[in-house]
């Protein structure tokens, strides 16, 4: 037997530049993959056995693909059900998951909001479908990806994040539309420059407000639809109708609602500012979604707060916001390029994190999504 190759799978964490929590009310999201990346060097084996060595903690793991081969008996708990449940995906989704000898690596931060997992499930399946497209496109992969997350690792998070992580396309944002899982590309304007600013506090889905958000928005589409009975989501509401629903509907539940109603409508606003490089009005709707994601949806925090003010006060800015779940994680900042480095030297010295530090403040660019590096080369 010829020994197989060695390859690294590479992918992208993701940056959502607005569109926050719209994505499971079928609503829309604007993302784009970035320059920091989880790694996979490895070489394919015959044997149904993943060998995988991190390098940020040392910890190496065997992952015996039959015996981890559903959720109810693979999962484990840590990270290594992220390898399991996206071999079970694929399997699941018509595609086969081959063993693999790998080191896992890479530039993207864990829990700052940046789709780490999503990034992980897609490197997996690169590596565990042998360096060959996982599945018959992207789609079919990112939705297998969502799978492994939702059924095998548990955590009920829609589809952006992975969706991001497997179209993500060099110096574009993707307008994604999540019920009918239709996007086009929108093309950042060449004088605008995004940083991502680190809070310092960590965060997880899992536990956190992210499911009781979902649910909440359940309940506001239930409640609204016995108003309006052709509504299926939040998708489907109308500013009108949250003005009929009145009291009838729970100050809560309006409030969730009205948060998706009015991102979907920012979404669009921001993609035809970028389009006609108008970032000014990007900026406003990046703080409006950030005000909205505080006051109506309750997903910000003090911390996230802060950063949004310090960065929005800083020359070169038009605007800032919470990106991701939120509780914690990052803000994704709008700049003009020219100012960049002024931008970040700015945040930094503004805010401090909750035991004193510097923030972590990068600039980052829309990248390619998912795949295998260059092949490897001769070096001499
Ligand atoms: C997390 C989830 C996504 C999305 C965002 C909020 O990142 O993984 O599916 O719901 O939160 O926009």
């Amino acid at each position: 037997m010829v020994p197989s190759r060695q390859l690294v799978a590479r992918a992208p964490g993701r940056v959502n530049l607005i569109g926050e929590h719209t994505d499971y009310n079928d609503g829309l999201v604007m993302p784009m993959a970035i320059d920091l990346e989880t790694r996979i060097d490895f070489h394919s084996t015959d044997e149904r056995v993943v060998d995988v060595t991190r390098t940020d903690t040392g910890d190496r793991a065997l992952i015996d693909l039959d015996e981890r081969a559903t959720p109810a008996t693979g999962r484990r708990g840590d990270w290594t059900d992220y390898v399991a449940g996206t071999a079970w995906a694929i399997e699941a989704a018509g595609g086969q998951a081959r063993g693999f000898v790998g080191v896992l690596g890479g530039d993207l931060p864990i829990g700052q909001g940046l789709s780490s997992s999503a990034a992980l499930e897609l490197a997996c399946a690169w590596a565990l479908s042998g360096g060959q497209p996982p599945l018959a496109d992207r789609l079919a992969a990112a939705r297998a990806c969502q799978r492994a997350e939702n059924e095998f690792v548990g955590v009920p998070c829609g589809i952006l994040d992975q969706f991001a992580v497997a179209f993500g396309v060099r110096d574009a944002a993707l307008l994604l539309d999540c019920r009918s899982l239709d996007h086009r590309l929108v093309a950042l304007p060449p004088g605008a420059a995004f940083l991502i600013a680190e809070s310092g506090m960590t965060r997880e889905l899992r536990g956190s407000g992210y499911e009781q958000r979902r649910r909440e928005c359940e309940a506001a589409a239930a409640g609204l639809a016995t108003i309006d009975r052709s509504l299926r989501s939040l998708r489907d509401a109308t500013p009108e109708l949250l003005e009929r629903a009145g009291d009838s509907l729970a100050d809560v539940l309006l409030r969730r609602a009205r948060h998706v109603v009015t991102e979907n409508e920012r979404v669009l606003a921001t993609a035809r500012a970028f389009e006609t490089g108008d970032l000014a009005a990007a900026g406003r709707a990046f703080l409006a979604s950030h005000a909205s994601l505080r006051d109506d949806f309750d997903v910000s925090v003090p911390a996230l707060d802060r950063l949004v003010e310090v960065a929005a006060s800083v020359p070169g800015v038009h605007g800032a916001r919470m990106t991701g779940g939120g509780f914690g994680g990052a803000v994704v900042v709008l700049a003009d390029a020219t100012a960049a480095g002024g931008v970040a030297a700015g945040i930094r010295a503004g805010y401090a994190t909750a035991d004193g530090r510097e923030p972590v403040v990068r600039e980052v660019r829309a990248s390619d999504g998912a795949g295998l590096t260059a092949m490897p080369r001769w070096t001499a």
